[in-house]
């Protein structure tokens, strides 16, 4: 009796064991990642993604495929490099992969689960995009508020005419920043227009400079999560100074706007006039004032430096090719006239333009990897599956640079998109620099009228030289990855003032 009791319940555990591993098995089996290159121990493929990843994964994805697995440190990562891949987790499978895994870096702000460009494609985030569509990024309020753009643009007219009158040699990226900001801020919060001679836009600046910088650095405590508590490198803690600080100025505008608007001043329809609006209509608790705040954030963070990145590279490209150049000045001559500002309305009569930017974004999106996004399920993709809360990217730069869709592909060659319907706005997915599907770009309209009047205003006014004797093929192309792919040495050029 006891010898056939103890005889079956070890049948019970052989069979329960021999049941384990058959699941465990075939749950392997069913859960199989894509493929990629074995690691190291613990370091994973840290050593081969390197400084470069855009480049170093556009390499490994010619063995392993289009969707392809690699290990960063404990952080298991999907990459999508073909525009097959890039429909699949854009838009075929967008709702599975509309969420965002969160830097370490990015915790460090106040109140970050509010963050519209980091929330999870839930309701809240949701919300935050509707009011984006619906009331801030219309045609409606980017006309209405273009008269402070072009002001701001006649702005840093005059101070090249300045530059050029001593001969300066000018940092584009830096000239182009400062614009942005202007016109960014104004657009969303009038700031000129509430104090003329604040120093703010100029902390601004820094702030969102040492936070673009901070949150680009690779962080160990993204790599190996049990490092969090500890942040080894102090990026989080150096990021939080900045973060706090914008967060303050940001709600010093606020309330600034509040009084304004309690004393009956007239209104600003810009952003800030909308959304508090929206707070005025909602309640505070569909939509608080923290919420306006995160928001500006986010779209300060979000529209400075992509934009300032995207001009650096079209004047670098163009001081490289001067037949470019010449023809895109050409085109300016005939539409606008010899000395007349651009302005927004006339930027779809000046389809070169708008060629040299498409071309600028191909070979330089400022985002190669897009921002990262997140399985929020375990979605089957190709015969694979990719497990929940599993990072994917996209690697925008290498599909735009894919022979297969391009010919000369890393040539400049803006003639490519004279008359051709491939356009940035999602739907071809060989050429997705402002990403695709729901998480596309919502600033992807302001960001080309913007583009759009830095680079005309820049070509159209000036003759620009290289310093140094300096010959067009002498400039240095590197990029530097981070969180925009900056050029590695900034581009220096001399204004001459049109004749
Ligand atoms: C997201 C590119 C300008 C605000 C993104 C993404 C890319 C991108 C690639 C991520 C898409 C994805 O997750 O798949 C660019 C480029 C720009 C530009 C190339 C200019 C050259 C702007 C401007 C603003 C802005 C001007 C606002 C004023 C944002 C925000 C997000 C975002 C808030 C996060 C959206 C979300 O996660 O739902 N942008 N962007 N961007 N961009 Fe832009």
């Amino acid at each position: 009796e006891p010898y056939s009791f103890l005889l079956f319940s070890l049948f019970l555990l052989i069979c329960t064991q021999v049941l384990l591993h058959l699941k465990q098995w075939l749950f392997k089996k069913k859960k199989r990642l894509p493929p990629g290159p074995t690691g190291l121990p613990i370091l994973g493929n840290l050593l081969t993604i390197g400084d470069r990843p855009h480049e170093s994964i556009t390499k490994l994805a010619k063995t392993y495929g289009p969707l392809m697995t690699v290990r960063l440190g404990f952080n298991i990562t999907v990459v999508a490099s073909s525009a097959e891949m890039a429909r699949e987790i854009l838009q075929k499978n967008d709702q599975a992969f509309l969420g965002r895994p969160i830097p370490h870096a990015v915790t460090a702000q106040t109140n970050h689960e509010l963050s519209m460009a980091w929330l999870p494609g839930d309701t809240k985030w949701r919300s935050l995009r509707k009011i984006c569509n619906s009331q801030i990024f219309t045609t409606q309020r980017l006309d209405a508020l273009q008269g402070l753009r072009h002001q701001m643009m006649d702005g840093m007219v005059k101070r090249v005419v300045d530059g050029s009158e001593a001969g300066e040699a000018i940092s584009i990226g830096r000239l182009v920043f400062g614009t942005t900001l202007n016109s960014l801020s104004n657009t969303m919060s009038s700031f000129d227009i509430i104090d003329p001679k604040s120093n703010a836009i100029q902390e601004l600046k820094e702030l969102i400079w040492k936070i673009m910088e901070l949150a680009g650095k690779p962080n160990l405590s993204d790599y190996f999560p049990f490092l969090k508590p500890f942040d080894p490198q102090g990026i989080r803690r150096t990021i939080k100074v900045s973060y706090d600080r914008l967060h303050v100025l940001l709600d010093e505008i606020i309330d600034q706007r509040l009084k304004r608007r309690e004393s009956g001043s007239p209104r600003c329809e810009d952003f800030l006039d909308v959304l508090l609006d929206h707070l005025k209509e909602q309640g505070h608790e569909e939509f608080s004032r923290e919420d306006i705040n995160i928001l500006l954030t986010d779209l300060f963070i979000g529209g400075t430096d992509t934009t300032t990145t995207t001009m650096e590279w079209a004047m670098t490209e163009l001081l490289r090719n001067p037949d470019i150049m010449a023809k895109a000045k050409q085109e300016l001559v005939e539409t606008i006239g010899i000395g007349l500002s651009i302005e927004e309305k006339d930027i779809l009569r000046l389809p070169y333009l708008q060629s040299v930017l498409k071309e600028t974004m191909r070979l330089h999106p400022t985002a190669p990897l897009l921002l990262p996004h997140r399985a929020e399920m375990d979605v089957e993709v190709c015969g694979y599956t990719i497990p929940k809360h599993t990072q994917v990217f996209v690697n925008a730069w290498a599909i735009a640079r894919d022979p297969m869709y391009w010919y000369k592909p890393t040539q400049f060659i803006p003639e490519r998109f004279m008359g051709s319907e491939v356009d940035f706005r999602g739907t071809n997915f060989s050429f997705i620099p402002f990403g695709s599907g729901r998480r596309i770009c919502p600033g992807l309209a302001l960001a080309v009228r913007m583009l759009s009047l830095l680079l005309a205003s820049l070509i159209h006014h000036f003759d620009w030289k290289l310093p140094d004797r300096m010959e067009p093929e002498d400039i240095d192309m590197k990029d530097k990855f981070g969180i925009t792919m900056q050029k590695a040495i900034p581009l220096v050029a001399i204004p001459a003032v049109v004749a």
